[in-house]
């Protein structure tokens, strides 16, 4: 099988990459490697894959319309699991246009793709953060995502809109994955356990926002991996009976899916704390501050029906999970 990895250079991108080469397939991964983050991360990351024969790397952005078009045309790919995008809510206050290009017309470069090349099953990222304003928990994909609160959860909605109307008019079977906080070994220094982790260990005061009184959903990066693996192999078929009224906005009378992929047990945010400091064997200094706009209280993923569908549910707990990241990160930079 040939494969369409976006974002290669990212956490989850280069762990699926890594994954499917694993599995024989054939891999095209492409990034347009910015500077969001440590660009020596994402080549760290690339490294290894590009040694694999089965793995080949192009250096190309979503919002290059013609550069996409091309791609698709040359290489003849039969499945596209896309998860380049500008992540990050709070960015997403500071820097609403690149949600624009990355997001939005960069989500539409890999539809036209898909729509003109016959493409079997897109897979693509969406968030937990499309739930914005809802209090119900756990959150389930039963329930209306249409308040969400950064420009960032924006997009992402935006994108199963998007996708909905592509898996309707041409028949293109999709399925967005709502990620809830994924952690592990190579992961996003925008993110807190990584921002935690270094200024602990650089004997730095770490902000605990809404003074400790947040709670996530954190998943691991091994079951998103293994989740995303199962869902590409499961491409959806139209509900024929389907209907607004009655059905349900997780699938449609079009070849669509949305699925939430969590842990499904939410942690507190002075648990994963201890946690942290359990690992590295370091007591942290917390400053304690308000909520930050654009965040949201708590997180909490109903996975009931992606086990349905693909039998899997997340294994990995906070205690390992948090201990295999500083493993991760002590070695990769040696401290
Ligand atoms: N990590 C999480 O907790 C989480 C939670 C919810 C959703 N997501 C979504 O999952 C996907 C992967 O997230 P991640 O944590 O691996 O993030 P990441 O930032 O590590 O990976 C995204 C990659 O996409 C690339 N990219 C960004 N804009 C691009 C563009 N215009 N053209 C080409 N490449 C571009 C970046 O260089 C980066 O390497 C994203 O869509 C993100 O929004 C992640």
């Amino acid at each position: 099988m040939k494969y369409l990895v976006t974002g290669a250079a990212g956490f989850i991108g280069a762990n699926v990459s890594k994954r499917l080469c694993a599995m024989g397939h054939e891999v095209v991964g492409i990034d347009n490697l910015n500077d969001y983050y440590d660009v020596a991360l994402k080549l760290a990351r690339l490294a290894p894959l590009e040694a694999l024969s089965n793995f080949h790397f192009i250096k190309l952005d979503l919002a290059d319309r013609e550069g996409i078009a091309k791609l698709f045309a040359q290489q003849g790919f039969q499945r596209v699991i896309h998860l380049a995008a500008q992540a990050g809510v709070r960015y997403s206050l500071d820097n609403p246009l690149a949600y624009a290009d990355s997001n939005l017309v960069g989500h539409l470069t890999i539809l036209e793709g898909c729509r003109h090349h016959k493409i079997e099953h897109l897979v693509y990222a969406s968030s937990s953060s499309v739930y914005g304003l809802n209090q119900k928990m756990p959150f389930s994909t039963e329930d209306s995502v249409d308040h969400p609160i950064s420009l960032y959860a924006a997009t992402k909605k935006a994108n199963e809109l998007m996708s909905h109307t592509y898996s309707h008019l041409y028949q293109l079977p999709t399925t967005g994955l709502r990620f809830f906080t994924v952690y592990g070994p190579w992961g996003r220094p925008d993110m807190a356990l990584f921002k935690f982790t270094k200024a602990i260990l650089a004997g730095e005061t770490i902000d605990v926002y809404n003074h400790g009184d947040l709670s996530r959903d954190f998943t691991y990066i091994d079951d998103i991996v293994e989740g995303i693996i199962r869902v590409q192999d499961k491409p959806p078929s139209p509900t024929p009976d389907w209907r607004v009224e009655t059905g349900t906005p997780a699938n449609s009378s079009a070849p669509y899916r949305v699925f939430n992929i969590g842990n499904g047990s939410p942690v507190q945010l002075l648990d994963f704390i201890t946690a942290l400091e359990r690992a590295l064997g370091i007591e942290a200094k917390k400053q304690f501050l308000p909520m930050q706009p654009g965040d949201v209280h708590a997180t909490w993923a109903d996975t009931e029906d992606l086990f349905k569908a693909v039998g899997y549910k997340s294994q990995v707990d906070i205690d390992t999970g948090v201990a295999k990241f500083v493993d991760w990160y002590r070695n990769f930079y040696a401290q």
